[in-house]
């Protein structure tokens, strides 16, 4: 391809392609190929944005595809400003389809940029935008589907709801059993099944009645203490059988605060099932769950792991609905009932993460909390 005679008919030619191009990721690969050809360069960075407005590295000409911290923050600063700039070497071309900020396409090399090089390349970018756009929204759909797709998931639900009825009948024998004959360890173990079976059933209705729209939480008084020590002793058996060192515990005289417990238990579940989810054989692994008081009016739970950590594509989605990189395992709605869970007690959910070393999720919440 050679077009460098007429950048703006190449661009236009160019802008078919993409249109026809239904693949995101072969679509991101071809926009850098072809903005490198316009604007030769030696490298390519294409960043997209969340609804959050955070951009996160999507792809890169080069590997491994990396941005250093300055220049994802360059490529912020750009990117909120929505106009194409050029600095040292550097060029930022927003990717603007509509009225929507889908991303940005950072070029850089040794010498300057043109300002033809920028019009070039900002022509380009808004082709590529167009195309980028019909794709996500696209993605978009899916994601509608999937949630129409819930109204399927009610066969599952059922199927749900049969299990712990079996636990539920099961203990029921057990205690008829040992009524009859008068044996107490029946008794106990039958007692102990239900217990089991009234948790699974709460917990469960929790679950389903977090996704829906008008679920509403309950304040009342929660001893996060010992709301985190039954969080240990609930998980202890699967810490054990996975050999993670689970330690769940507030610092002392942790004050009471307002807030839905059932909830914020739900929650902290989501979070350390995560945290168990991320080791993969990995020796001396733990899981630490804190609760300490941060301020005259806000308290933080941290739940940290030394797990496998993840890279940031994925923690910039990751409270999105359906988000999963667990294929079958997961259904990717955990996260997005803590965050939900969070902002409605008035509360935020933040994490770091670093790939290899580990994660800690820190909700910060408020002590004294009315609908
Ligand atoms: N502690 C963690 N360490 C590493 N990755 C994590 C951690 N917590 C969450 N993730 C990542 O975030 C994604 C979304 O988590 P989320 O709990 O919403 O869904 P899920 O666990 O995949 O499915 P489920 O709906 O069953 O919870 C996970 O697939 C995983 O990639
Ligand atoms: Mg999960």
């Amino acid at each position: 391809m050679s077009h460098s005679g007429n950048p703006d008919k190449a661009t236009h030619e160019i802008g078919r392609i993409y249109d026809a191009i239904t693949d995101k990721s072969i679509l991101i690969d071809f926009f850098l190929q072809t903005l490198l050809q316009l604007v030769p360069s030696s490298r390519g960075y294409l960043f997209l944005a969340g609804p959050d407005k955070q951009l996160w590295l999507e792809s890169a000409t080069f590997t491994p595809k990396e941005a250093s911290a300055v220049l994802l923050g360059a490529a912020q600063t750009a990117f909120d400003d929505g106009k194409p700039s050029a600095e040292k070497g550097l060029l930022f071309l927003p990717l603007i389809a509509g009225n929507a900020s889908v991303g940005l396409a950072c070029l850089e090399r040794a010498a300057a940029f043109t300002s033809r090089e920028t019009e070039t390349g900002f022509n380009l970018a808004s082709e590529f935008s167009g195309a980028l756009k019909n794709i996500l929204l696209f993605e978009e759909n899916l994601k509608m589907e999937r949630l129409a797709a819930i109204g399927q998931t009610t066969a599952m639900l059922v199927h749900e709801i049969k299990n712990i009825l079996q636990l539920a009948k099961f203990s029921d024998e057990m205690i008829r059993m040992g009524v009859n004959e008068k044996n107490p360890k029946f008794i106990a173990t039958g007692l102990g099944k239900l217990e089991k079976t009234l948790k699974d059933m709460d917990g469960f209705i929790w679950e389903v009645a977090g996704l829906s729209k008008d679920y509403q939480l309950e304040p009342e008084d929660v001893d996060v203490p010992a709301l985190l020590q039954e969080l240990g002793e609930d998980l202890a058996e699967r810490a054990g059988a996975l050999s993670v060192k689970l330690d769940c515990a507030a610092e002392k005289d942790f004050p009471v605060v307002r807030g839905d417990g059932r909830s914020l238990y739900r929650a902290l579940l989501n979070l350390v099932k995560n945290a168990f989810e991320a080791f993969k054989d990995k020796p001396d692994a733990w899981i630490r769950v804190r609760a300490r008081v941060t301020g005259p009016e806000t308290y933080e739970i941290t739940v940290e792991d030394n797990g496998c950590g993840m890279p940031e594509e994925v923690r910039a989605r990751l409270f999105e609905a359906f988000f999963s990189t667990k294929g079958k395992r997961g259904t990717g709605l955990g996260l997005m009932v803590v965050s939900r869970t969070v902002k409605m007690h008035g509360g935020v959910v933040t994490v770091e993460s670093r790939p290899g070393i580990g994660t800690k999720f820190t909700l910060v919440l408020p002590r004294f909390f009315s609908r």
